[in-house]
């Protein structure tokens, strides 16, 4: 395969500027923007057009057959949810290569899939997990060790091993977090990481972006975070998890008043959507709903001291 220095017009100096950027595969550039790169590497438009193009131009970017489609998905990893029933709705766990958002209200159980896929992304393939690492970017503060080291003791699993495998990090603006998740392409390179939660994905954005007239700028905002997400997953075959709250609708008399945040906009860059409400005691009704391939199914689980479990 063809190394960044030898691409054409890239010279070992600007090869070594887009490396320290971040920019460390072929693959990486290809999908980069002009805008994106100059800022990121400091390289002038003219040297950001020229490397992209011929990073595209040795990359196949092409189409393909459906058959290699399909093959390539077959190889896709599944991390298990805790729950046989959950993952069943969700076509097998969450899958590497997409995105799997959960949105619903307080208390519905949203960071506890979190902390769950956590420890069982640690897991061997056999027991549901893809024996990898996780970057947790936590922007409410919600992210518990404690629970972590609950949920593993129930697994069977050392605690304090699985805590070592989970790189957190604090999120307090729309901006910090758009930074972390650029930074995760940097830190998978060193580690085998199979999993990335943002916890919440939309909270931050809704605060910054309140009224009507923030809008447009935060579902941009919001397009693009979602993007760099996606080409995390894709690039380096992990999972993305992600948590969206909802809001409710007044102008709704029947059916369930509540709407995630971020629109249509959103439900359809992800992967799999699931909607989580509050039942009796400990149960917790997931529903699938906006996934490309499988049936609006929904699926009843619990939240117990030994975590997610149906
Ligand atoms: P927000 O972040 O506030 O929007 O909510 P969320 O959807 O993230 O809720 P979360 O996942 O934090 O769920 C909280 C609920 O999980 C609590 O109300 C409890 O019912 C349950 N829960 C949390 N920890 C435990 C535990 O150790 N044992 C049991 N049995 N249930 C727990
Ligand atoms: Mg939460």
């Amino acid at each position: 395969m063809t190394e960044l220095k030898d691409l054409e017009g890239v010279g070992p100096a600007i090869a070594e500027k887009l490396q320290s950027a971040g920019y460390d595969s072929l693959e990486r550039l290809a999908v980069a923007t002009t805008g994106e790169l100059m800022e990121a590497a400091e390289v002038g438009t003219r040297v950001a057009t020229k490397v992209i193009n011929a990073a595209r131009g040795s990359v196949n970017m092409g189409y393909e057959k459906a058959s290699e489609v399909m093959e390539r998905r077959k190889h896709l990893g599944y991390i298990s949810t805790g729950s046989p029933a959950l993952d069943k709705i969700i076509g097998g766990g969450a899958e590497t290569q997409g995105i799997v958002e959960v949105f619903g209200e307080f208390g519905s159980g949203k960071s506890q899939i979190a902390h769950q896929l956590c420890v069982n992304v640690q897991l061997p393939p056999e027991q549901g997990g893809l024996g990898g690492k996780v970057i947790y970017i936590d922007t409410e503060n919600t992210f518990r060790p404690e629970r972590i080291a609950q949920m593993a003791r129930a697994a069977g699993i050392d605690p304090e091993q699985v805590l070592d495998n989970i790189y957190i990090a604090r999120a307090h603006t729309t901006d910090h977090q758009m930074l972390l998740a650029e930074k995760v392409q940097e830190m998978v390179k060193e580690d085998d990481v199979k999993l990335v939660v943002v916890d919440s994905l939309t909270a931050l954005f809704r605060t910054e972006y309140c009224g009507r007239g923030a809008l447009a700028e935060r579902q941009q905002k919001l397009g693009r975070h979602i993007a760099v997400l996606h080409k995390i997953a894709e690039l380096n075959d992990l999972a993305v998890f992600v948590t969206n709250q909802v809001q409710s609708r007044p102008d709704m008399f029947f059916g369930d008043p509540t709407k995630p945040i971020g629109g249509h906009v959103l439900g359809h860059a992800m992967t799999a959507r699931i909607y989580l409400r509050k039942s009796k005691a400990n149960t917790r009704v997931a529903k699938l709903v906006d996934h490309p391939g499988l049936p609006p199914e929904s699926a009843t689980f619990q939240i117990t001291e030994a975590g997610i479990k149906d």
